[in-house]
């Protein structure tokens, strides 16, 4: 039937998209600095000799701005014109942004600029798959072009910093901001992070058209108990070292401009005010050097969190734990308000004052905003249009989809053969639940819906039939959160009658596409959930459409693992939330125009009562059999971590290594053939995990440790090289409280999942 089996205009179209963003620049280019480092120093200690203590607050002091709340800014606007202020968020107008920097410029005693900030989490105007997308392409190249577009829109409108990239590690998908991670792998969760920086700031802070990256929320926010929002972290060292620090180095490594720490208690003491965190680990173990900003009104929190007796206490204790500046909550009065008295009765060091002082100055100084203070208001309309970008945004929904069920090859579909199409579900029209959490209407942005992108790409020779089916629950509790997406109120919808209609639709079709999930507003902060069911009457919608016996495609807008009840549906495509261009991409997926190759960033557990389950667990002392945890049902997810399908079906051979034993400190090259045995070009992500048989602490049953996304055409194949070193091999062990790399034995596992069978064994011994 609709089949359609004839690719090649899937790789033609495919390697024209992955050339196309070309103008982009990626950090493969030479680094260049305009300004020594010794003349960056200089310059803010020079403005820091003349300043008074209430200027160094206002420096330390980041307010939100919104518009239209004109009360809320008030605090922010009177330190404007006097004292001057470190930073301001969440203004992305740039009429408004120079506006406001004309008068931090002009008006204030000693003309410093001010730092704009915005969370600009999967795009501005343009956006992106949802980062637990682009973390499904297994795809760093494009995740970094990405953030690139994503800067170089920010950068126009006039804002300089991003909080992001979201470097938690998501472990437990109750929690809703797993939609911002890149899943549960330290080592793909560092190569995401790595990733993102390199596309927001580029070469080097300070680069045109780029921004400062501000990883966040240091540490371990992802593990809050039962996955609940905001809730208190308790980890061991092991976890931190191994687990939820490496993806932090890894984006100091690449040059991250800020950090952002926490606001969740770890271990018992709030990150704002965590010294061990942020000075010991953050400062001396991974080398930073840049500005440590807190999280939203985590300063003043200090007090309700039963650590500080009052604001004073709290802001003397976040500085003195290595905090530099204060994000307020919106029209709080910040706690850095008492940092001038504070000096005065000599509660906290001057030094450390200056300090966290110059590390704002100096990220001003890199970004360039004494020479280039405002923006172009002209050029915006210009960066917002450029087709590129649209071209990119595309290209990252298309490779960030993973192909969960296709059964009898129902996918793709044949253009040729299809006559009638219904396109059922609650997101299947629904511009805001393509664009996902974390989009602002305030920087316009734009999405092509599914339905839209069919019926483009379909044309009027096939009948399109839309049904809303059902709508989406209102939340039991509003979120909290000041950022939550609010939803729009619409007319009453009368769901009986809906699905009646779908199925109606459906029986008239040749088959039914669902569009189904979570709605925006049921992820991401304040968004985490004790159930995986699909909310309100979606299963309802798609037990009776896929009763009719048409074929059905099931499309997912998730950041979660979501409980289809072991639908009969023959097609489960995940899309997550796919951005501006989901549509199209969606449609050249369905259509056999791209090829689906993303994998999974975590395990797709069966319910929320597994949670965390991760496939990176030590081997228990009752190893067998490991499905069986539960008596009442399977423990084993239902989908691996790595897991995702193409149109076509991969053989992995002559797994092999340069070497059977190797020395600590050596390296171990190691190689497999990867042979693409279908009829058509697809996509794989050609995964490389390891096991320590024992050693000083044991160690995880697999750990990824290399990664390699490759595209290969019909009965093609290719050699695929990976190298394990001491980075890969050394853990930081609970026994000693260091790193070690022990002389043991190794397995090692290659293939399209985290399940891949083919093994190969090496030493790592005294020579
Ligand atoms: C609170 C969130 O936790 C953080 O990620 C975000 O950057 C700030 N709000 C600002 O919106």
């Amino acid at each position: 039937m609709m089949v359609c089996r004839s690719k090649a205009k899937a790789l033609i179209a495919f390697f024209a998209a992955t050339t196309l963003f070309t103008s982009v620049a990626t950090a493969s280019e030479p680094a260049r600095h305009d300004s020594s480092e010794k003349n960056i120093r200089e310059r803010a200690d020079a403005l820091i000799a003349q300043m008074t203590p209430d200027e160094k607050a206002a420096q330390l002091t980041q307010f939100f701005y919104l518009q239209p709340v004109p009360a809320a800014n008030k605090a922010a606007l009177d330190a404007l014109g006097s004292t001057g202020v470190g930073s301001l968020l969440f203004v992305t107008d740039p009429v408004e942004v120079n506006r406001l920097q004309h008068m931090a410029v002009e008006k204030s005693r000693l003309h410093i600029p001010v730092l704009f900030g915005f969370d600009v989490i999967h795009g501005l105007h343009t956006i992106f798959p949802v980062p637990i997308g682009l973390a499904a392409s297994w795809d760093p190249k494009l995740v970094e072009q990405s953030q690139a577009v994503a800067a170089r829109e920010t950068r126009a409108v006039g804002v300089q910093w991003t909080f992001a990239p979201n470097l938690d590690i998501g472990r437990d998908p109750r929690w809703g901001r797993i939609v911002e991670t890149a899943g549960e792998d330290p080592y793909l969760v560092s190569a995401m992070g790595r990733a993102q920086v390199l596309g927001f700031q580029g070469n080097y802070l300070g680069q045109p058209g780029r921004i400062m990256a501000g990883p966040k929320h240091f540490a371990g926010y992802g593990a809050s108990l039962g996955g609940r929002d905001w809730d208190e972290v308790q980890l061991s060292d092991s976890d931190l070292w191994n687990v939820h620090f490496p993806p932090f180095k890894a984006a100091i490594d690449a040059g991250a401009g800020a950090i952002m720490a926490a606001y969740m208690h770890l271990n018992g003491v709030p990150a704002a005010a965590n010294r061990w965190l942020l000075t010991d680990v953050l400062r001396k173990s991974l080398g930073f050097e840049g500005l440590v900003g807190s999280d939203s009104g985590s300063v003043n929190k200090l007090v309700v969190q039963n650590l500080a007796a009052d604001k004073k206490e709290a802001v003397v204790r976040a500085l003195v734990a290595g905090l530099d500046m204060e994000m307020v909550d919106p029209g709080q009065a910040p706690s850095m308000a008492q940092l001038p008295g504070a000096l005065a009765s000599g509660d906290i060091p001057p030094d450390r004052v200056d300090e966290a002082v110059r590390h704002v100055l100096e990220a001003k100084i890199r970004l360039g905003l004494f020479e280039n203070p405002y923006i172009d208001e002209k050029a915006v309309g210009r960066v917002f249009a450029d087709p590129q970008h649209r071209a990119a945004a595309r290209l990252a929904a298309e490779r960030s989809a993973v192909l969960l069920k296709n059964e009898g090859n129902l996918l793709p579909l044949d253009p040729h053969r299809i006559r009638s199409l219904a396109v059922i579900g609650p997101f299947a029209d629904s511009v805001r639940d393509t664009l996902g959490p974390w989009v602002f209407d305030q920087n316009k942005p734009e999405a092509v819906t599914l339905f839209a992108g069919l019926k483009a790409a379909l044309g009027p020779k096939v009948a399109l039939r839309y049904s809303e089916g059902v709508r989406m629950p209102k939340r039991l509790f509003p979120s909290p959160s000041a950022t939550a997406d609010k939803m729009p109120d619409r007319q009453p919808l009368d769901e009986d009658q809906e699905i009646k209609r779908a199925v109606e639709l459906a029986h008239q079709s040749d088959a039914a596409v669902l569009v189904l999930g979570e709605a925006t507003n049921m992820i991401s902060e304040g968004g985490s959930r004790s159930s995986f069911d699909l909310p309100g009457r979606q299963q309802e919608l798609l037990d009776a459409v896929v009763g009719t016996g048409k074929p059905v495609i099931i499309v997912l807008y998730s950041a979660r693992p979501i409980d289809l009840k072991g639908t009969r549906a023959a097609a489960i495509l995940d899309m997550w939330y796919p951005g501006t261009e989901g549509g199209t991409a969606g449609a050249n997926l369905l259509l056999g125009n791209a090829v689906p190759g993303g994998k999974l960033p975590f395990s797709w557990i069966r319910s929320p009562a597994h949670a965390p389950n991760y496939y990176g667990q030590l081997i228990s002392h009752k190893p067998q059999p490991v499905q069986g945890r539960y008596w009442n049902e399977s423990s084993a997810p239902n989908y691996p971590f790595g897991f995702g399908l193409s149109y076509t079906d991969f053989g992995y051979s002559n797994l092999r290594l340069d070497r059977a034993s190797m020395a600590v400190g050596e390296r171990i090259g190691v190689s497999v053939d990867v042979t693409n045995k279908g009829r058509v070009a697809g996509d794989e992500v050609v995964q490389l995990y390891i096991h320590q048989r024992h050693g000083t602490s044991a160690r995880p049953v697999r750990e990824l440790k290399g990664f390699q996304r490759i595209t290969l055409g019909a009965g093609k194949t290719r050699t695929v090289n990976f190298s394990l070193g001491p980075d890969e091999l050394r853990y930081w062990s609970d026994a000693t409280k260091g790193w070690v790399q022990d002389e043991t034995g190794f397995d090692l596992f290659v293939g399209g999942s985290s399940a891949a069978d083919l093994k190969a064994s090496f030493e790592v011994a005294r020579q």
